[in-house]
């Protein structure tokens, strides 16, 4: 494996982001991808803003701030991932459009040693390593919201993928970004989500009967079972597009009513009211 991978991160929402900091903090050349301007620009000002409050809580000097921001290359051309060693695609959560972009992966990444990473939360790796005609050298790498504070990453080996490829991913999560691993099948959803998106469903159910209010679900798992968030907070912060999406590609592939979306959970997203990131979902962030 080369000394220091040169990382290319594709997509610069909160996940891509929040990988290509974790990257750049450990001292890896990253260049991040998106394809217009004005989502490059929010994804910068995102890591940004997650330096500032590392600065502002004693953890970073500003100094080190600024060279983390440097070494990262914000670029709306993929072709600059000629010489990427390393890639992670955390774009949108859809099939077809991970499909077309490991496609265009395989013709712009010139080394053909190179790993093409998935950080997908439930589409099963095969499908995108088959896009590829290297899907040895596909892997499944899915961090978590928010990626610099949680610890975890899931590592998915496809029936295809190389020993080789599956420990030089491990030795780059463990070793270089100072992550913990867990080993999954390639089954949509993994193994945080196969049973994180139930739960979190059953609280959107539990709401949409009117068994009980948003504030009291969460009031119940935060007090009651030392959850961080309760389920409804999380699915705003996860984004509730983004659930919808993970829990169509475990049903789509187990048919299990569990994972099936539930109405409220659709409506919510039809009505654009995802989360954090539009300022509403469960519970309203406008004024935050
Ligand atoms: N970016 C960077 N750092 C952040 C951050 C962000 N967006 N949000 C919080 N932090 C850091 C803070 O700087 C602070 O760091 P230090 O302790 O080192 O000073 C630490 O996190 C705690 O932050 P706060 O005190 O401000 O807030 P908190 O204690 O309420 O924690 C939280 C906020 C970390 C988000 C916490 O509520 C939490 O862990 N919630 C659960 C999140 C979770 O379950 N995520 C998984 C989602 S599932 C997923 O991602 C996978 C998928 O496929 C859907």
């Amino acid at each position: 494996m080369p000394d220091l991978e040169r990382i290319g991160v594709v997509g610069c929402g909160l996940m891509g982001s929040g990988i290509a900091e974790v990257a750049a903090r450990n001292g890896l050349d990253v260049i991040v991808h998106e394809p217009e301007q004005p989502a490059l620009d929010a994804g910068r000002e995102r890591v940004r803003s997650s330096l500032d409050r590392a600065v502002a809580r004693g953890k970073l000097s500003q100094a080190d701030a600024d060279s983390v921001l440097a070494r990262i290359r914000f670029s709306t051309d993929l072709d600059l991932f000629a010489d990427r060693t390393f890639v992670i695609e955390a774009i949108v959560e859809n099939e077809a459009a991970k499909v077309e972009l490991f496609g265009r992966l395989d013709k712009v990444v010139e080394s053909t040693d190179a790993i093409l990473a998935s950080n997908t939360s439930s589409i099963p790796i095969m499908k995108v390593a088959m896009a590829t005609p290297r899907p040895d050298h596909v892997v499944g790498v899915h961090f978590f919201n928010p990626v610099p504070v949680l610890p975890l990453v899931e590592l998915v080996p496809s029936l295809l993928t190389s020993d080789a490829t599956e420990q030089r991913a491990r030795t780059l999560v463990v070793e270089t970004l100072g992550k913990s691993v867990i080993r999954s099948q390639d089954r949509a959803g993994f193994i945080v989500n196969s049973l994180l998106v139930p739960y979190i469903l059953a609280a959107i159910r539990m709401l949409d009967s009117g068994f009980a209010s948003a504030e009291d679900i969460d009031t119940g798992m935060v007090l009651g079972c030392a959850h961080p968030m309760g389920p409804l907070h999380l699915a705003d912060l996860i984004g509730l597009d983004t659930i919808k999406a993970i829990a169509e590609a475990m049903y789509d592939e187990f048919k299990e009513p569990l994972y099936s979306p539930a109405p409220f959970l659709l409506r919510m997203v039809d009505a654009g009211l995802l989360g954090r990131k539009t300022g509403r979902g469960f519970f309203d962030y406008a004024e935050r």
